[in-house]
Protein backbone atom coordinates (compact mmCIF):
# COMPACT_ATOMS: atom_id res chain seq x y z
CA UNK A 1 0.00 0.00 0.00
CA UNK A 2 3.34 2.23 -0.84
CA UNK A 3 2.00 5.85 -1.34
CA UNK A 4 3.21 9.19 -1.08
CA UNK A 5 -0.27 10.45 -1.18
CA UNK A 6 -3.55 9.63 0.02
CA UNK A 7 -5.53 6.94 -2.50
CA UNK A 8 -8.24 8.40 -4.20
CA UNK A 9 -10.89 7.18 -6.19
CA UNK A 10 -10.51 3.93 -7.87
CA UNK A 11 -6.78 3.83 -6.36
CA UNK A 12 -8.38 3.09 -3.26
CA UNK A 13 -8.66 -0.25 -4.63
CA UNK A 14 -5.23 -0.87 -5.17
CA UNK A 15 -4.03 -3.47 -2.64
CA UNK A 16 -0.89 -5.17 -2.56
CA UNK A 17 -0.64 -8.23 -0.72
CA UNK A 18 2.47 -10.25 0.02
CA UNK A 19 1.58 -13.93 0.85
CA UNK A 20 4.15 -15.95 3.15
CA UNK A 21 5.77 -12.98 3.59
CA UNK A 22 8.06 -12.03 6.77
CA UNK A 23 9.08 -8.73 8.19
CA UNK A 24 11.78 -7.40 9.64
CA UNK A 25 11.99 -4.64 12.57
CA UNK A 26 15.34 -3.27 14.01
CA UNK A 27 15.32 -0.32 15.80
CA UNK A 28 11.19 0.08 16.30
CA UNK A 29 11.40 0.61 12.18
CA UNK A 30 10.63 -1.80 9.70
CA UNK A 31 13.98 -2.88 8.23
CA UNK A 32 13.41 -5.47 5.36
CA UNK A 33 10.28 -6.63 4.06
CA UNK A 34 9.74 -10.19 1.59
CA UNK A 35 8.83 -14.15 1.09
CA UNK A 36 9.46 -16.03 4.53
CA UNK A 37 11.73 -18.14 2.32
CA UNK A 38 13.74 -14.99 1.33
CA UNK A 39 14.24 -14.29 4.92
CA UNK A 40 16.87 -16.82 6.00
CA UNK A 41 19.59 -14.81 5.63
CA UNK A 42 18.02 -12.21 8.68
CA UNK A 43 20.09 -12.61 12.00
CA UNK A 44 17.21 -12.39 14.40
CA UNK A 45 17.15 -11.68 18.22
CA UNK A 46 13.81 -12.71 18.55
CA UNK A 47 10.98 -14.66 16.39
CA UNK A 48 7.59 -13.62 16.13
CA UNK A 49 5.33 -16.59 14.36
CA UNK A 50 2.51 -14.92 13.06
CA UNK A 51 1.47 -19.04 11.78
CA UNK A 52 -0.33 -17.30 8.52
CA UNK A 53 -2.07 -14.38 10.21
CA UNK A 54 -2.82 -11.32 8.47
CA UNK A 55 -0.56 -8.47 9.22
CA UNK A 56 -1.16 -4.97 8.28
CA UNK A 57 0.17 -1.42 9.17
CA UNK A 58 -1.80 0.17 12.86
CA UNK A 59 -4.86 1.18 12.01
CA UNK A 60 -4.99 5.56 11.96
CA UNK A 61 -8.10 6.86 13.47
CA UNK A 62 -8.50 10.36 12.04
CA UNK A 63 -11.66 11.92 14.00
CA UNK A 64 -12.10 11.38 18.03
CA UNK A 65 -13.81 13.35 21.09
CA UNK A 66 -11.40 11.47 23.38
CA UNK A 67 -11.43 13.50 26.43
CA UNK A 68 -14.38 14.27 28.32
CA UNK A 69 -16.22 13.94 31.71
CA UNK A 70 -19.31 11.72 32.21
CA UNK A 71 -21.27 9.94 30.19
CA UNK A 72 -25.03 10.01 28.40
CA UNK A 73 -26.62 7.46 29.32
CA UNK A 74 -29.52 9.29 31.06
CA UNK A 75 -30.49 10.64 27.39
CA UNK A 76 -31.59 7.20 25.92
CA UNK A 77 -35.04 7.86 26.81
CA UNK A 78 -35.33 10.85 25.01
CA UNK A 79 -33.38 9.05 22.37
CA UNK A 80 -36.09 6.44 22.20
CA UNK A 81 -38.96 9.12 22.15
CA UNK A 82 -37.64 9.90 18.87
CA UNK A 83 -36.76 13.48 20.17
CA UNK A 84 -33.83 14.86 17.40
CA UNK A 85 -30.23 15.21 18.36
CA UNK A 86 -30.15 18.64 17.44
CA UNK A 87 -33.79 19.33 19.55
CA UNK A 88 -31.48 17.74 22.66
CA UNK A 89 -28.78 20.21 22.29
CA UNK A 90 -31.02 22.86 22.05
CA UNK A 91 -32.29 22.09 25.49
CA UNK A 92 -29.40 22.35 27.13
CA UNK A 93 -28.47 18.63 26.54
CA UNK A 94 -26.06 16.40 24.27
CA UNK A 95 -23.09 18.37 24.21
CA UNK A 96 -23.74 20.60 26.52
CA UNK A 97 -24.95 18.07 29.03
CA UNK A 98 -21.10 16.76 28.59
CA UNK A 99 -19.69 20.43 28.82
CA UNK A 100 -20.65 20.61 32.06
CA UNK A 101 -18.95 17.37 32.96
CA UNK A 102 -15.90 18.21 31.44
CA UNK A 103 -15.86 21.58 33.14
CA UNK A 104 -16.36 19.77 36.46
CA UNK A 105 -13.73 17.74 36.18
CA UNK A 106 -10.48 17.63 37.34
CA UNK A 107 -7.37 17.13 34.63
CA UNK A 108 -6.27 14.24 36.40
CA UNK A 109 -9.72 12.35 36.11
CA UNK A 110 -10.20 13.43 32.73
CA UNK A 111 -6.68 12.16 31.81
CA UNK A 112 -7.22 8.54 33.77
CA UNK A 113 -10.97 8.63 31.61
CA UNK A 114 -9.37 9.45 28.48
CA UNK A 115 -6.16 6.88 29.23
CA UNK A 116 -8.75 4.16 29.23
CA UNK A 117 -11.02 5.15 26.25
CA UNK A 118 -7.38 5.14 24.42
CA UNK A 119 -6.12 1.85 25.58
CA UNK A 120 -9.28 0.28 23.86
CA UNK A 121 -8.59 1.78 20.84
CA UNK A 122 -5.30 0.50 20.73
CA UNK A 123 -6.66 -3.25 21.73
CA UNK A 124 -8.70 -3.06 18.63
CA UNK A 125 -5.49 -2.13 16.40
CA UNK A 126 -5.29 1.98 16.38
CA UNK A 127 -1.69 2.79 16.84
CA UNK A 128 -2.06 6.55 15.64
CA UNK A 129 -5.38 8.75 16.75
CA UNK A 130 -6.56 12.17 16.09
CA UNK A 131 -8.59 13.75 19.23
CA UNK A 132 -10.23 16.58 20.02
CA UNK A 133 -11.04 19.29 22.26
CA UNK A 134 -14.72 20.73 21.99
CA UNK A 135 -16.62 20.00 25.59
CA UNK A 136 -15.17 23.05 27.67
CA UNK A 137 -16.66 25.75 25.65
CA UNK A 138 -14.14 28.44 27.68
CA UNK A 139 -10.61 29.23 27.45
CA UNK A 140 -9.57 27.08 30.94
CA UNK A 141 -11.42 24.00 30.17
CA UNK A 142 -10.73 23.76 26.13
CA UNK A 143 -6.71 23.84 27.14
CA UNK A 144 -7.52 21.57 29.98
CA UNK A 145 -8.24 19.24 27.54
CA UNK A 146 -5.70 19.74 25.03
CA UNK A 147 -3.15 19.51 27.77
CA UNK A 148 -5.00 16.19 28.56
CA UNK A 149 -3.89 14.89 25.00
CA UNK A 150 -0.95 16.52 24.89
CA UNK A 151 0.73 14.62 28.32
CA UNK A 152 -0.97 11.51 26.79
CA UNK A 153 0.44 11.51 23.75
CA UNK A 154 4.12 11.42 26.06
CA UNK A 155 3.06 8.59 27.78
CA UNK A 156 0.53 6.53 25.94
CA UNK A 157 2.60 3.90 23.01
CA UNK A 158 -0.82 5.71 20.87
CA UNK A 159 0.73 8.78 19.01
CA UNK A 160 -2.15 11.56 19.50
CA UNK A 161 -2.69 14.16 17.27
CA UNK A 162 -4.54 16.99 18.57
CA UNK A 163 -7.30 19.56 17.35
CA UNK A 164 -8.65 22.59 18.77
CA UNK A 165 -12.28 22.23 18.98
CA UNK A 166 -13.28 24.77 20.84
CA UNK A 167 -16.26 26.02 18.16
CA UNK A 168 -18.08 22.55 18.77
CA UNK A 169 -21.80 24.45 20.12
CA UNK A 170 -22.29 27.87 21.89
CA UNK A 171 -21.84 27.55 25.42
CA UNK A 172 -24.63 28.50 27.86
CA UNK A 173 -23.19 31.91 28.54
CA UNK A 174 -22.80 32.80 24.89
CA UNK A 175 -26.47 32.18 24.18
CA UNK A 176 -27.87 34.14 21.02
CA UNK A 177 -24.11 35.38 20.78
CA UNK A 178 -22.15 33.55 18.62
CA UNK A 179 -19.61 35.74 17.16
CA UNK A 180 -18.68 37.42 20.30
CA UNK A 181 -18.01 33.45 21.45
CA UNK A 182 -15.78 32.48 18.40
CA UNK A 183 -13.70 35.61 19.22
CA UNK A 184 -13.21 34.34 22.24
CA UNK A 185 -11.81 31.32 20.75
CA UNK A 186 -9.75 32.59 18.26
CA UNK A 187 -8.07 34.37 20.91
CA UNK A 188 -6.79 31.53 22.03
CA UNK A 189 -4.91 30.66 18.50
CA UNK A 190 -1.66 31.79 19.80
CA UNK A 191 -1.16 30.19 23.12
CA UNK A 192 -2.40 27.06 21.32
CA UNK A 193 0.44 27.55 18.92
CA UNK A 194 2.51 28.29 21.21
CA UNK A 195 2.77 25.52 23.94
CA UNK A 196 2.11 22.81 20.54
CA UNK A 197 -1.55 21.79 22.20
CA UNK A 198 -3.08 21.67 19.05
CA UNK A 199 -2.07 21.41 15.19
CA UNK A 200 -5.68 21.39 13.71
CA UNK A 201 -8.88 23.69 14.09
CA UNK A 202 -12.03 22.17 13.58
CA UNK A 203 -16.02 23.70 13.96
CA UNK A 204 -18.90 21.90 13.78
CA UNK A 205 -20.76 23.96 10.60
CA UNK A 206 -24.72 22.97 11.39
CA UNK A 207 -28.21 24.53 11.62
CA UNK A 208 -28.31 25.90 14.94
CA UNK A 209 -24.65 25.76 15.45
CA UNK A 210 -22.64 27.82 13.34
CA UNK A 211 -23.57 28.99 9.88
CA UNK A 212 -21.34 28.55 6.77
CA UNK A 213 -20.03 32.60 7.22
CA UNK A 214 -19.31 32.11 10.63
CA UNK A 215 -17.32 28.58 9.61
CA UNK A 216 -15.45 30.51 6.94
CA UNK A 217 -14.44 33.60 8.72
CA UNK A 218 -13.06 31.23 12.32
CA UNK A 219 -10.66 28.86 9.61
CA UNK A 220 -9.29 31.66 7.79
CA UNK A 221 -8.28 32.94 11.06
CA UNK A 222 -6.99 29.68 12.23
CA UNK A 223 -5.55 29.11 8.73
CA UNK A 224 -3.70 32.34 9.19
CA UNK A 225 -2.08 31.80 12.81
CA UNK A 226 -0.81 28.51 10.93
CA UNK A 227 -3.00 25.87 11.73
CA UNK A 228 -4.45 22.83 9.27
CA UNK A 229 -8.34 22.64 9.20
CA UNK A 230 -10.99 20.21 9.51
CA UNK A 231 -14.78 20.68 9.46
CA UNK A 232 -17.75 18.80 10.79
CA UNK A 233 -19.68 19.62 7.62
CA UNK A 234 -22.79 18.61 6.28
CA UNK A 235 -24.33 16.08 8.81
CA UNK A 236 -27.33 16.73 9.22
CA UNK A 237 -28.39 19.56 6.75
CA UNK A 238 -26.78 20.06 3.48
CA UNK A 239 -25.10 23.75 4.22
CA UNK A 240 -22.04 23.75 2.34
CA UNK A 241 -19.51 22.70 4.47
CA UNK A 242 -17.81 20.21 1.80
CA UNK A 243 -17.66 23.17 -0.79
CA UNK A 244 -16.53 25.65 2.36
CA UNK A 245 -13.69 23.07 3.22
CA UNK A 246 -12.32 23.03 -0.40
CA UNK A 247 -12.47 26.81 -0.77
CA UNK A 248 -10.00 26.84 2.49
CA UNK A 249 -7.83 23.94 1.32
CA UNK A 250 -8.77 21.52 4.40
CA UNK A 251 -7.64 18.17 5.22
CA UNK A 252 -10.56 17.02 5.88
CA UNK A 253 -14.29 17.37 5.51
CA UNK A 254 -15.98 14.92 8.10
CA UNK A 255 -19.54 13.35 7.94
CA UNK A 256 -20.84 14.56 5.24
CA UNK A 257 -24.17 12.39 4.74
CA UNK A 258 -25.92 15.44 3.67
CA UNK A 259 -23.08 16.41 1.51
CA UNK A 260 -24.67 17.83 -2.34
CA UNK A 261 -24.01 16.76 -5.89
CA UNK A 262 -21.81 19.70 -5.84
CA UNK A 263 -19.75 19.49 -2.77
CA UNK A 264 -18.72 15.56 -4.06
CA UNK A 265 -17.68 16.73 -7.11
CA UNK A 266 -15.69 19.77 -5.60
CA UNK A 267 -14.47 16.85 -3.06
CA UNK A 268 -12.89 14.50 -6.03
CA UNK A 269 -11.25 17.70 -7.58
CA UNK A 270 -9.38 18.63 -4.30
CA UNK A 271 -6.87 17.71 -1.52
CA UNK A 272 -9.67 17.60 1.33
CA UNK A 273 -9.82 14.08 2.47
CA UNK A 274 -13.64 12.58 3.28
CA UNK A 275 -13.62 11.42 6.45
CA UNK A 276 -17.09 9.05 6.75
CA UNK A 277 -18.04 8.30 10.04
CA UNK A 278 -21.15 5.40 9.51
CA UNK A 279 -21.16 4.85 13.21
CA UNK A 280 -22.67 8.17 14.29
CA UNK A 281 -25.62 7.38 11.29
CA UNK A 282 -25.96 3.96 13.11
CA UNK A 283 -25.91 5.45 16.66
CA UNK A 284 -28.42 7.89 15.28
CA UNK A 285 -30.67 5.99 14.40
CA UNK A 286 -30.75 7.49 10.68
CA UNK A 287 -32.20 5.42 7.40
CA UNK A 288 -29.53 7.28 4.96
CA UNK A 289 -25.39 6.81 4.92
CA UNK A 290 -22.83 9.41 3.48
CA UNK A 291 -22.69 8.51 -0.26
CA UNK A 292 -19.22 6.71 0.07
CA UNK A 293 -19.60 5.02 -3.05
CA UNK A 294 -20.41 8.34 -5.46
CA UNK A 295 -17.58 10.36 -3.42
CA UNK A 296 -15.21 7.27 -4.14
CA UNK A 297 -16.47 6.78 -7.75
CA UNK A 298 -16.24 10.47 -8.63
CA UNK A 299 -12.39 10.34 -7.67
CA UNK A 300 -12.42 11.42 -3.74
CA UNK A 301 -10.18 10.37 -1.42
CA UNK A 302 -12.04 8.75 2.03
CA UNK A 303 -11.18 7.92 5.20
CA UNK A 304 -13.30 6.26 7.70
CA UNK A 305 -13.37 6.84 11.83
CA UNK A 306 -15.47 5.95 14.67
CA UNK A 307 -16.50 9.55 15.52
CA UNK A 308 -16.00 8.58 19.28
CA UNK A 309 -17.70 10.39 21.74
CA UNK A 310 -19.70 10.32 24.56
CA UNK A 311 -23.46 11.27 22.32
CA UNK A 312 -23.23 10.40 18.99
CA UNK A 313 -21.13 7.37 19.00
CA UNK A 314 -19.89 5.82 21.74
CA UNK A 315 -17.68 3.40 20.68
CA UNK A 316 -13.86 2.59 20.43
CA UNK A 317 -14.36 -0.73 17.90
CA UNK A 318 -12.90 0.54 14.61
CA UNK A 319 -13.37 -2.57 13.18
CA UNK A 320 -17.16 -2.32 13.72
CA UNK A 321 -16.65 1.13 11.58
CA UNK A 322 -15.09 -1.30 9.03
CA UNK A 323 -18.11 -3.53 8.78
CA UNK A 324 -20.49 -0.58 8.52
CA UNK A 325 -18.91 1.16 6.21
CA UNK A 326 -18.93 -2.52 4.14
CA UNK A 327 -22.65 -3.45 4.80
CA UNK A 328 -24.34 0.68 5.09
CA UNK A 329 -21.38 2.24 2.73
CA UNK A 330 -21.28 -0.41 0.48
CA UNK A 331 -17.21 -0.06 0.57
CA UNK A 332 -15.32 -2.87 -0.70
CA UNK A 333 -12.54 -4.23 1.84
CA UNK A 334 -9.88 -2.93 0.06
CA UNK A 335 -11.40 0.57 0.22
CA UNK A 336 -11.68 -0.05 3.91
CA UNK A 337 -8.34 -0.72 4.09
CA UNK A 338 -7.41 2.55 2.74
CA UNK A 339 -9.37 4.53 4.22
CA UNK A 340 -8.28 3.58 8.36
CA UNK A 341 -4.36 2.96 7.22
CA UNK A 342 -2.96 5.50 4.61
CA UNK A 343 -6.12 7.99 3.88
CA UNK A 344 -6.51 8.28 7.91
CA UNK A 345 -2.73 9.34 8.45
CA UNK A 346 -3.09 11.43 5.79
CA UNK A 347 -5.95 13.28 7.15
CA UNK A 348 -3.98 13.69 10.26
CA UNK A 349 -0.71 15.10 8.91
CA UNK A 350 1.15 11.72 9.14
CA UNK A 351 1.35 10.25 5.85
CA UNK A 352 4.84 10.50 5.93
CA UNK A 353 5.13 8.35 8.77
CA UNK A 354 2.54 5.75 9.77
CA UNK A 355 -0.18 4.52 7.79
CA UNK A 356 2.03 2.04 5.77
CA UNK A 357 4.08 -0.93 6.47
CA UNK A 358 7.10 0.35 4.36
CA UNK A 359 11.00 -0.18 5.10
CA UNK A 360 12.63 2.54 7.18
CA UNK A 361 9.08 3.71 8.70
CA UNK A 362 8.38 2.96 12.47
CA UNK A 363 7.13 -0.77 13.05
CA UNK A 364 3.66 0.62 13.43
CA UNK A 365 1.75 -3.26 12.85
CA UNK A 366 -1.32 -5.33 13.73
CA UNK A 367 -1.00 -9.18 13.84
CA UNK A 368 -4.74 -10.05 13.01
CA UNK A 369 -6.32 -13.52 14.09
CA UNK A 370 -7.81 -13.37 11.04
CA UNK A 371 -6.67 -15.61 7.96
CA UNK A 372 -7.11 -12.32 4.96
CA UNK A 373 -8.71 -8.98 5.12
CA UNK A 374 -11.89 -9.56 3.70
CA UNK A 375 -12.55 -11.39 7.23
CA UNK A 376 -12.55 -8.68 9.37
CA UNK A 377 -15.19 -6.42 8.09
CA UNK A 378 -17.03 -9.56 7.52
CA UNK A 379 -16.97 -11.13 11.22
CA UNK A 380 -18.34 -8.35 12.36
CA UNK A 381 -18.78 -6.81 16.40
CA UNK A 382 -16.33 -8.10 17.87
CA UNK A 383 -11.84 -7.43 18.34
CA UNK A 384 -9.78 -9.72 15.88
CA UNK A 385 -6.41 -8.35 17.28
CA UNK A 386 -4.00 -10.96 17.42
CA UNK A 387 -0.82 -8.69 18.45
CA UNK A 388 -0.32 -4.99 18.02
CA UNK A 389 3.21 -3.61 17.83
CA UNK A 390 3.63 -0.06 18.12
CA UNK A 391 7.64 0.90 17.77
CA UNK A 392 8.00 -2.98 16.95
CA UNK A 393 7.55 -3.08 20.51
CA UNK A 394 3.91 -5.83 21.38
CA UNK A 395 2.04 -3.46 23.51
CA UNK A 396 -1.27 -5.47 22.89
CA UNK A 397 -2.02 -8.86 22.90
CA UNK A 398 -5.09 -10.82 22.59
CA UNK A 399 -4.70 -13.49 26.12
CA UNK A 400 -5.01 -17.48 24.52
CA UNK A 401 -6.35 -19.77 26.71
CA UNK A 402 -4.06 -22.10 28.65
O1 LIG B 1 -19.05 14.51 15.58
N1 LIG B 1 -21.48 16.65 15.61
C1 LIG B 1 -20.88 17.17 16.54
N2 LIG B 1 -20.03 16.61 17.37
C2 LIG B 1 -19.92 15.22 17.62
C3 LIG B 1 -20.89 14.77 18.65
C4 LIG B 1 -20.56 15.29 19.97
C5 LIG B 1 -21.52 14.90 21.06
O2 LIG B 1 -22.70 14.59 20.81
O3 LIG B 1 -21.05 14.93 22.22
C6 LIG B 1 -19.99 14.41 16.35
O4 LIG B 1 -20.95 13.67 16.10
FE1 LIG C 1 -17.14 14.47 15.62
Amino acid sequence: MESDRPKKGAEMRELTVLENAALAIKDGVIAWMGKDAEAAHLESAEVIDAEGRLVTPGLIEPHTHLVFGGSREHEIPLKLQGVPYLEILRQGGGILSTVRATRNATKAALKLKAEKHLDRFLSYGVTTLEAKSGYGLNKETEIKQLEVVKELNETHPVDLVSTFLGAHAIPEEFQGQSGRYLQEMVELFPELKARGLAEFVDIFCETGVFSVAESRDFLEKAKQAGFGLKIHADEIDPLGGAELACDLGAATADHLVAISEEGIRRLAGSDTIAVLLPGTTFYLGKDVYAPARKLIDSGAAVALSTDFNPGSSVTENIQLIMSLAMLKLQMTPEEIWHAVTINASFAIGRGEVAGQIRVGRAADVVIWDAPNYHYIPYHYGINHTYQVLKKGKCVYAKRIRG
